[in-house]
C-alpha cells in the first residue's frame, strides 16, 4: 500500500532549495500539511530573503497540497513550530536539514567560522527539536530526522567545523532515540549526497545531475512514516542507493592483571588484538557497550582466566568449533554444605517465620527439617561461578558476555540437609542461534554414587552465533506454554529492599546484585535481583499452593528467565493444575512485566493420591496395579528411563466400555505414571479389559496369546510390547 502522510503536520528546516525543497513537494505530495521554513540566506549563511521558501509553498499549492512558509532562522527553534501550531494545530514530523558551509582549513577557521557552523547545524537541529518535542510525546507520535554527513563521518579536509557539528547531530539523535522511544517519537539520522548550491562547488556537473534530490528523498518519507519502526539508526544515501551504518568494535584484549599496575608496555604488547577486527562485536547501546567493562571488572577482579591465559577469552581471534566442545567434562568438583545453607537459602528466597508452614525450612531443630528442593541450583552453580567455561575446548567465544537463558532442575532424591556432594558437568550441546551462541550445561550432583539432582543451566552468550551450528537440540529440556485460560491460582509475595544482598550469600556474588555503580555501568537504575532468586520464589509458590509445603513432592522445574526484578518489587506467580504438572508465569506486579515463562514444575502425586482417586464402588482392580507401579518408579525411574525409554498409553475397558486411561511414562526425567487423558504423545497405547489386565499381570494370561485372540489390542510401535514384561512382571506385584 502507499505510504501516505494525510493527517500528517511536517517541519523541513531549509525547504527553499536543495534537499529540503525535494523533501517538501514530496511529503506534500502525500497528504502531509508542510511549513516551508527557509532563511533564504547564502552559502554562508549571510543575507535572508522569503522569495525561497514562497516559492517551493507556490509549487506545493500549484499542485493542490498544503503548505505554508516560514522565514525564521532554525536558531528561533520555537518560531518554526509555533508556524506550524497556529496554521495546522499540530507538528508530527520535524526534518532537520538547513545548513551552511565555511570551508577552511583547520589553521585557517576562525571563532566566526566555527560558531557560525555550530550555530545553524547543531544548535538550530537542537532549538527546533526541543520545540516539538512535548508536543510530540503527548501525542505518542513523532518523527524526526538529524541530517549528518560523510564529512562527519569520516572527516573531510577543510571542514573541520562543519564535521564537528554535523557528528554531533549523530550523538544528539542517538540520546534522543533512547528519551524519545516509550512515547514513539523516534529520531534517525542520514547522510546524504545530492547535486545542490552546497556541493557544485566541489562536484563535477555530469555527476552531480546524476545525484538528484529526488534519489534521497524516498529514504526520508519512509523514516517518517508511523509504519517505520526504525530509531536511532544512521543511513547513508544517494544515487539511488541506501545503506545503514553500524560501529564495529574490536573483541579486544584485556591488558590488566590483578597483581601488578598496568603499564603502557602491556597496550603495547596486546596492540596487534586489541586492533584485530576478526570476530568484531556489533555493539548497539550503551548497556552492551557498559556490560562488557562490567565483565572486565569482573574477570580481572575473579584474577582465573586472566592470570591462566594473559589474553583471555577476548582476544580470541578463531571461531567456534562447537564439535570439540560438546560432550566436555568439566573437572568434577565438590560441594559441601549444612543446615546453614539451605536455612540461608530459604531466607534468600523469601521464606518467612511469618507463615508457620515455612518454619520446616528454617528452623534445624524442626521434627521435619528439609532443604528447599530449588537448593539444587545452588549446589551445582559452582562449575559456572569460577569461571569453568573458559577451560571447555572449542568456545573460542566471549565468555563475559553470557546471560542466564534458563534453568531445568529435577531432583532424583530430596536433597539432604548437610553433605558434601560431588558435581560433574557436561558440556551438553552448542547452539547457533544467530545473534549468540546458547550452551547447554548438563550438571548432575551425586551424594557417593547416588544421582541427587540434575541441573540443565541454558546460558546465551551475545554476540558469538553465526558459528555454523545447528539452532536446536534434543538435548534441551523444552520450555512449556501454560494453558489459555485464567490462572487456577495465584500467589503474591513481595520481595525485600534487601533480596539480593541476602540470596547473594548462597553463592552469587555478581556485584550486579548488590554495587549500585556496577548496575549502573550495565545500564540498570539500580541492582537487580538474581533470576535464580525469582525461580525460587516461584518454585515456592508452587510447593505451597499444590503440595502443601512437602519438599518430597517436588520432582522438577523449568524456567525462561524474561526480564530482571528489582528488589522490593512484588512476584506475582500465576499457576495452572494440568494433572501433576504446574505451569506458571512470573510477573512483577507493579509493572505487570512478564519474568519468567514458558515455566513449569512437576509434582510427584501425594502418597494417597492415587488410591483416593479409586471409585467407591466398582473400582477397578487395575487401579491398584497402576498406583503399584507408580511407586516402583518412584523409588527406581531414573534406572527403568534408561532400560525402557518409551511411553506407555493404556485405556482399560470395564464391559465393554472405556472405564479408565493411564499413562507409564519411561522416557522423560524419572518416570511418572499419570491418569486421565494425557498430553503427550504415547510410543504406544494397548486397550484391554480391567479383568484381562489383571489375567496378565499375574501371569496367567500371555500378553502374546491376549494379543494374538483379540483381548489385547496394541496402536503404536508394536516392538514396544516387548517391554512390557519389564514393568509388569517386575513392579506390579500385589
Ligand atoms: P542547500 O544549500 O541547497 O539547502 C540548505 C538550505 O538551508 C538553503 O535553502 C538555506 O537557505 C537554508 N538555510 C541555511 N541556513 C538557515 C537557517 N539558519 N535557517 C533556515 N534555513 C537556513 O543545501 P543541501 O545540499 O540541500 O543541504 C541540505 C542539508 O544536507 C544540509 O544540512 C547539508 O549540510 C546536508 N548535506 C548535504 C550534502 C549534499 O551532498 N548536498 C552532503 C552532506 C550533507
Amino acid at each position: 500500500m502507499a505510504l501516505s502522510f494525510a493527517g500528517r503536520v511536517v517541519l523541513v528546516t531549509g525547504a527553499g532549495g536543495g534537499l529540503g525543497k525535494a523533501y517538501a513537494l514530496a511529503f506534500a505530495e502525500r497528504g502531509a500539511s508542510v511549513i516551508v521554513n527557509d532563511l533564504g540566506g547564502d552559502i554562508k549563511g549571510g543575507g535572508k530573503s522569503s522569495a525561497a521558501a514562497d516559492k517551493v509553498v507556490e509549487e506545493i499549492k500549484a499542485k493542490g497540497g498544503k503548505a505554508v512558509a516560514n522565514y525564521d532562522s532554525v536558531e528561533d527553534g520555537e518560531k518554526l513550530i509555533q508556524t506550524a501550531l497556529e496554521s495546522f494545530g499540530r507538528i508530527d514530523v520535524v526534518v532537520n536539514n538547513a545548513g551552511i558551509l565555511r570551508d577552511r582549513s583547520f589553521a585557517r577557521t576562525s571563532d566566526t567560522d566555527w560558531d557560525l557552523i555550530h550555530r545553524v547545524h547543531l544548535r538550530g537541529s537542537f532549538l527546533v527539536t526541543r520545540a516539538a518535542w512535548n508536543h510530540m510525546k503527548n501525542q505518542k507520535f513523532g518523527r524526526i530526522i538529524m541530517t549528518t554527513s560523510a564529512a562527519g563521518i569520516y572527516g573531510n579536509f577543510g571542514q573541520a567545523n562543519y564535521s564537528a557539528a554535523k557528528l554531533g547531530l549523530l550523538g544528539l539523535a542517538n540520546t534522543l532515540a533512547i528519551e524519545g522511544a516509550k512515547y514513539n517519537v523516534h529520531c534517525n539520522t542520514i547522510a546524504p549526497t545530492a547535486g545542490s548550491r552546497l556541493t557544485e562547488t566541489v562536484m563535477p556537473p555530469d555527476l552531480l545531475e546524476n545525484l538528484k534530490p529526488e534519489y534521497v528523498t524516498p529514504l526520508v518519507l519512509w523514516l517518517c512514516h508511523e509504519d517505520c519502526h526504525d530509531n536511532g539508526s544512521l543511513f547513508e544515501v544517494g544515487a539511488g542507493w541506501v545503506g545503514k551504518l553500524r560501529w564495529e568494535r574490536a573483541k579486544g584484549a584485556i591488558v590488566r592483571h590483578k597483581s601488578r599496575p598496568m603499564t603502557p608496555e602491556d597496550v603495547r604488547d596486546q596492540w596487534d588484538k586489541i586492533c584485530d577486527f576478526t570476530n568484531a562485536d556489533k555493539i548497539a547501546t550503551i548497556g552492551e557497550s557498559v556490560q562488557s567493562l562490567v565483565n572486565v571488572l569482573s574477570e580481572v577482579e575473579s584474577g582465573g582466566a586472566v592470570e591462566a591465559n594473559p589474553t583471555s577469552s577476548m582476544s580470541s581471534a578463531s571461531g567456534v568449533n562447537y564439535l570439540s566442545a560438546v560432550g566436555h567434562k568439566l573437572a568434577p568438583s565438590q560441594f559441601t554444605y549444612n543446615h546453614t545453607q539451605c536455612i540461608l537459602y530459604a531466607l534468600g528466597v523469601g521464606m518467612s517465620t511469618k507463615d508457620p508452614d515455612s518454619l520446616r525450612f528454617l528452623y534445624e531443630n524442626h521434627p521435619e527439617f528439609s532443604c528447599l528442593p530449588t537448593f539444587g541450583v545452588i549446589v551445582s552453580q559452582d562449575a559456572l561461578m569460577g569461571g569453568g567455561l573458559v577451560s571447555v575446548p572449542g568456545l573460542n567465544m566471549d565468555l563475559t558476555q553470557v546471560l542466564h537463558g534458563e534453568q531445568y532442575l529435577e531432583l532424583l532424591k530430596p536433597l539432604p540437609t548437610s553433605g558434601t556432594l560431588t558435581i560433574h558437568t557436561t558440556v551438553a550441546d552448542v547452539l547457533d542461534k544467530g545473534s549468540g551462541a546458547v550452551i547447554l550445561l548438563d550438571v548432575n550432583a551425586y551424594s557417593g554414587d547416588e544421582l541427587i539432582c540434575f541441573n540443565q543451566f541454558s546460558v546465551f552468550v551475545v554476540g558469538a552465533g553465526g558459528f555454523g551450528g545447528k539452532r536446536s537440540s534434543d538435548k534441551a529440556k523444552p520450555l512449556v506454554d501454560p494453558p489459555k485460560r485464567a490462572p487456577d491460582a495465584v500467589m503474591i509475595d513481595s520481595t525485600t529492599r534487601d533480596q539480593a544482598a541476602l540470596y547473594r550469600l548462597s553463592g552469587d556474588w555478581n556485584p550486579l546484585h548488590i554495587d549500585p555503580s556496577f548496575a549502573a555501568m550495565g545500564g540498570f537504575k539500580q541492582p537487580i535481583l538474581h533470576g535464580l532468586c525469582s525461580f525460587g520464589f516461584a518454585a515456592r509458590h508452587v510447593l505451597k499452593q499444590y503440595a502443601d509445603n512437602d519438599p518430597t513432592r517436588f520432582k522438577a522445574i523449568k524456567v525462561r528467565f524474561v526480564k530482571p526484578v528489582l528488589p522490593g518489587q512484588s512476584l506475582q506467580t500465576e499457576m495452572w493444575k494440568e494433572g501433576n504438572r504446574i505451569h506458571l508465569q512470573c510477573k512483577v506486579k507493579e509493572t505487570d512485566a512478564v519474568v519468567l515463562s514458558g515455566a513449569y514444575v512437576d509434582l510427584h502425586p501425594a502418597k494417597d493420591e492415587a488410591l483416593e482417586n479409586l471409585p467407591k464402588t466398582g473400582g477397578l482392580q487395575s487401579e491398584l496395579v497402576f498406583t503399584e507401579i507408580g511407586r516402583r518408579i518412584k523409588d527406581m525411574g531414573a534406572e527403568l528411563v534408561k532400560k525402557v525409554n518409551a511411553v506407555f498409553g493404556w485405556e482399560i475397558t470395564k464391559d465393554g466400555q472405556n472405564a479408565a486411561q493411564w499413562t507409564i511414562d519411561l522416557k522423560s526425567g524419572s518416570g511418572s505414571v499419570h491418569k486421565g487423558p494425557y498430553s503427550g504423545k504415547a510410543d504406544v497405547t494397548f486397550t484391554v479389559s480391567d479383568e484381562d489386565f489383571m489375567e496378565v499381570v499375574q501371569g496367567k494370561l500371555n500378553p502374546q496369546k491376549a494379543f494374538f485372540s483379540g483381548k489385547l489390542k496394541i496402536r503404536g510401535n508394536i516392538m514396544l510390547g516387548q517391554k512390557l514384561e519389564v514393568i509388569l512382571k517386575d513392579h506390579a506385584k500385589l
